[in-house]
């Protein structure tokens, strides 16, 4: 009983803690103090490992669709699939209230992005619904402004998407609720920066098949036209995409290539995000990054 007591203080003072740091971080972009560190994840992984026991962990979820009036949507979730510093994503085993997310359900391929929200109150945690949030626009800030990437010296040759489609993956539904913005999307079938570096076991970036090594200055080109042309579009505005190893998966099952109309194996992102600290950093700084991450990443659950 008495531990408990001091498990319960514990727990707030770290929760207090990591809610501080975040945001002194957030204010203080000198914190931040090289290119690599820009890459989200390098320097909040210490930050997401902390925080990921205090985070709510909902088998079911029952809310109202706020965007249509006495709307009730009921789901079931499997083991979670995975985590990053704003949401965890389930696979979804049942839904009802959204028709066009049922189809995929009964296939086994539905799943949800939830954002984070504290499980002792289960409120939503600070800036989580502002990314969620943020995550719907930017989806549709880079489609409507696709084609002049696609036009931007930066843009890659013979990438593995197709013309006309983003490197992600699709935002499928986004459900506005009393939990924060839900993003619904398919479950992909690829590899992860975690499942690569069991694979392949890297020591350095030549130690990965070509094809993968061409794929990482794809997705860097992309960052990179978009950003230049998201600006041109809205100058001082723009925010470079979030590419940091995390978000990238590697595809190469033939079905799943159709599916995310991709002429052959790439990789693609699992979320349109914006970088964290808006840092410039070259394509050898990224491939300097991307070794760190396959040498020293965790597992996910
Ligand atoms: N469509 C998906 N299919 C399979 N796993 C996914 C999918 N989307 C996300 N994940 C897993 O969940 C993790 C976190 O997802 P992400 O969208 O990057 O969340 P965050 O915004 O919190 O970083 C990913 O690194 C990946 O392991
Ligand atoms: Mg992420």
């Amino acid at each position: 009983m008495r531990y408990r007591k001091y498990l319960a203080i514990f727990s707030l003072a770290l929760a207090t803690a990591i809610q501080a740091q975040e945001a002194s971080a957030l204010s203080c972009p000198y914190l931040v103090t090289a290119a690599l560190a820009s890459l989200e994840s390098s320097f909040h992984e210490p930050i997401k490992q902390a925080l990921m026991p205090l985070i709510y962990n909902p088998q079911e979820l029952s809310v109202e669709d706020l965007n249509h009036e006495n709307s009730p949507v009921n789901m079931k979730f499997g083991t979670r699939l995975g985590y990053g510093l704003y949401g965890s994503v389930y696979p979804v085993e049942q839904i009802t209230g959204i028709p066009i997310l049922e189809k995929l359900v009964a296939d086994g391929n539905l799943l949800a992005k939830l954002p984070h929200r504290w499980d002792m109150t289960k409120a939503l945690l600070p800036r989580r619904e502002m990314a969620a949030q943020a995550e719907g626009q930017l989806n549709n800030l880079y489609k409507s402004n696709l084609s002049s990437i696609e036009a931007d010296k930066e843009f890659p040759t013979n990438a593995a998407w197709e013309r006309g489609t983003l490197p992600s993956v699709p935002i499928l539904y986004s459900l506005k609720s009393e939990a924060g913005t839900i993003h619904f999307k398919f479950k992909v079938k690829g590899m992860g920066i975690e499942k690569i570096k069991e694979k392949y076991h890297p020591t350095k970036i030549e130690d990965l098949p070509p094809e993968m090594f061409k794929s990482i200055k794809d997705i860097y080109d992309f960052a990179e036209a978009a950003f230049r042309q998201n600006e041109l579009h809205n100058p001082g505005q723009a925010r470079r995409l979030d590419i940091n190893p995390t978000n990238l998966v590697w595809i190469e099952d033939p079905v799943e290539l159709k599916r995310l109309s991709m002429n052959k194996p790439g990789f693609i992102l699992f979320e349109i995000g914006e970088q964290f600290s808006n840092v410039d950093f070259t394509y050898q700084e990224y491939l300097k990054t991307f070794m760190n991450f396959l040498q020293q990443q965790k597992s996910q659950p």
